[in-house]
């Protein structure tokens, strides 16, 4: 995830760039930058701007930038926070990217996945690259088809047209783009996967990820939708559709939110955000090319060994289940901080898992695995971050940052990543259902956690009890639900409560208890009527239409319609929605829980 942000207008856009992306830095703060263009007279569409685009880059915050950032010239502008994801945090990969003129300055959110095919051709052909990054080509096809246009002959609109419909059509994945181009005067933006909307000021528009920076100057907010392309000119702003060309109509509406809601997205915490973030999050997760030869390394080892801390821990856990029953091969997850006291057995390799790239005792275990002679792997969020630097293979998982403390979408974002090594290694095994699950999610978060909410609010303990790989999904929910709301839970198997906790089970102790309709159903049913038997309220998480299920529990959650490996990641957005739900009742501070930190860098 980035934030970018342009402007034109009559004032100087250089100010204003920075101040919006002072507003985006929550979506990433690794480097920015910027592009400015003077326009000319205005008079004549688009043969009149002035100059190439006066390009400004930086690793590091914008909010620690000085006034330097500030003074170039020009009333046209785009500018880009950055989330690496492609390309280490530096000066030369922060945006914006240039073509080889410098006639072409963008800034993009999102990510191109086919951008490696595409460098190798445009690198062919004779362009040349500075940067690591994946944006880049986009600067580089621009560039080549606004000469092959220039060569048939086309100008202004049509010129333009030419090469977006063009860049349109090669590019693959998602992308929220900006664009300054010599001679046009004006702003290109263009949208497919990632958010963009556009603001309508007096004699000025704007253009953003999302309106904090542009609410300060109008509430007057177009949203563009997945394949629009806009102009933004002293004529106004003129929409169209892709792949048609056709001009269409977007509705212009007035905001009335302050930039603090606007942020969080009109959500009332960040971790609300993020659990809405997921559907997305997941698919470009799972979908990202993973490198054959981490693979292969993971296909000869004898056994994986996971090494995590916390919801990492779990999700290396989910994995464990997957890749034993699926590709038969011996996984053990170890919790970070006790790795050192174990031996490792020859063959072994070794995953660390770890949303911040920064947990201590995480990079602690896999410099000892290493040492050990391991072939050592990291699944992270964070490029350039410590455990890519011991790592042999570095896998990332596509969440954008994550401000909550609480991990909810870089959770699903690691099982998405750890599934397609399961996937990968398991001769394609989910792959279909996976691809294909972001109306599942969607649909997942129609669910009002309200009823199950009410009962949880008033315990001092809970249990959530699962079986297989709803066992580390239990676990993850008493970790949610404990950490934001300060009550006692528990995740247990659920053929574990009889040898033990099944002595505090009272008519105050709730059960949640996920049980879909997987090998395991029988058993957990039986396990359910026990648990009710010592008079606990139990709120049962399961596969649409289960009537049994629906009789036995006090309340039943259905899942919605689908694959047993979807229903997998439904049901630890529930158990997400439900503890969020919960500390939003009881008052907390959801985003900031007391006594904890969001990357533990001390052992
Ligand atoms: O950055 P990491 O994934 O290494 O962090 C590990 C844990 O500290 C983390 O997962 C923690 O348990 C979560 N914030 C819980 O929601």
């Amino acid at each position: 995830m980035c934030g970018i942000v342009g402007y034109t207008g009559k004032r100087n856009a250089a100010p204003l760039i920075v101040e919006g992306l002072k507003c985006l830095e929550y979506r990433g703060y690794d480097s920015f930058g910027l592009a400015v263009m003077e326009s000319g007279d205005g008079s004549a569409g688009h043969e009149d701007a002035a100059g190439k685009p006066t390009v400004i880059k930086k690793q590091g915050r914008i909010s620690d930038a000085g006034s330097d950032v500030s003074v170039a010239c020009g009333n046209i502008g785009i500018g880009h926070t950055r989330w690496a994801t492609h390309g280490v945090p530096s000066d030369v990969n922060a945006h914006p990217h240039t073509d080889c003129s410098g006639d072409i300055a963008v800034v993009h959110n999102g990510i191109i996945e086919n951008y490696a095919e595409l460098k190798k051709v445009l690198i062919a052909e004779g362009h040349v690259f500075k940067s690591e990054t994946d944006t880049e080509v986009i600067a580089h096809l621009l560039e080549k088809f606004c000469n092959t246009a220039d060569a048939d002959g086309l100008i202004g609109d049509e010129k333009i047209d030419f090469a977006v419909k063009n860049l349109m059509n090669t590019l693959e994945g998602s992308f929220a783009l900006l664009i300054l181009i010599r001679g046009f005067n004006g702003l290109i933006a263009i949208k497919r996967f990632s958010p963009l909307v556009l603001g309508i000021g007096d004699d000025e528009l704007f253009a953003s990820s999302d309106m904090t920076p542009i609410l300060e100057h109008t509430q007057k907010i177009l949203f563009l939708e997945d394949n629009d392309y806009a102009y933004l000119t002293p004529d106004g702003i003129r929409v169209f559709g892709y792949p048609s060309g056709e001009a269409v109509e977007r509705e212009v509406k007035t905001v009335d939110w302050d930039v603090e809601s606007a942020k969080k997205g009109g959500y009332e915490y960040f971790m609300e955000k993020e659990i809405f973030e997921q559907p997305a999050v997941f698919v470009n997760s799972f979908r990202q090319k993973i490198d054959d030869g981490a693979i292969s390394v993971l296909k000869k080892a004898s056994s994986i060994t996971v090494v995590a801390c916390g919801s990492s821990y779990h999700a290396g856990l989910i994995f464990r289940y997957l890749m034993e029953k699926y590709c038969k091969i011996p996984v053990r997850v170890e919790i970070a901080s006790e790795f050192l006291n174990f031996t490792i057995a020859k063959g072994t390799a070794v995953i660390a898992v770890t949303q911040s790239g920064e947990t201590a005792d995480t990079l602690a275990a896999l410099r000892h695995a290493k040492a050990n002679g391991c072939p050592v792997f990291a699944v992270t969020n964070v490029l350039g971050s410590s455990v890519t630097r011991i790592a042999d293979y570095v896998l990332y998982t596509r969440a954008g940052p994550e401000i909550s403390v609480a991990a909810t979408k870089s959770f699903t974002a690691q099982c998405a990543v750890l599934l397609r090594i399961v996937s990968l290694i398991g001769k394609g095994i989910f792959e279909k259902e996976l691809f294909e699950i972001y109306p599942v999610l969607e649909e997942t978060l129609l669910f009002d956690p309200a009823d199950a909410s009410a009962v949880c609010k008033d315990a001092e303990n809970i249990f959530y009890v699962g079986r297989g790989v709803y066992y580390p999904i239990s676990l993850e929910g008493a970790l949610k639900m404990k950490e934001i709301t300060y009550i006692h839970a528990e995740g247990c198997a659920a053929g574990e409560l009889k040898h033990g906790p099944f002595s505090l089970l009272t008519p105050k102790t709730p059960v949640v208890a996920v049980c879909t309709k997987d090998d395991a159903y029988p058993v957990m049913i039986s396990n359910i009527k026990e648990m009710k038997a010592r008079g606990a309220p139990v709120i049962a998480i399961g596969s649409s239409g289960d009537k049994d299920l629906k009789e036995i529990a006090d309340i039943f959650i259905p899942l919605p319609r689908s694959e047993n490996i979807c229903e997998v990641i439904s049901a630890t957005i529930i158990l997400q929605m439900i503890a969020y739900n919960t500390a939003v009742l009881l008052g907390r501070d959801v985003d900031k829980p007391r006594n904890l930190a969001k990357s533990v860098t001390v052992i």
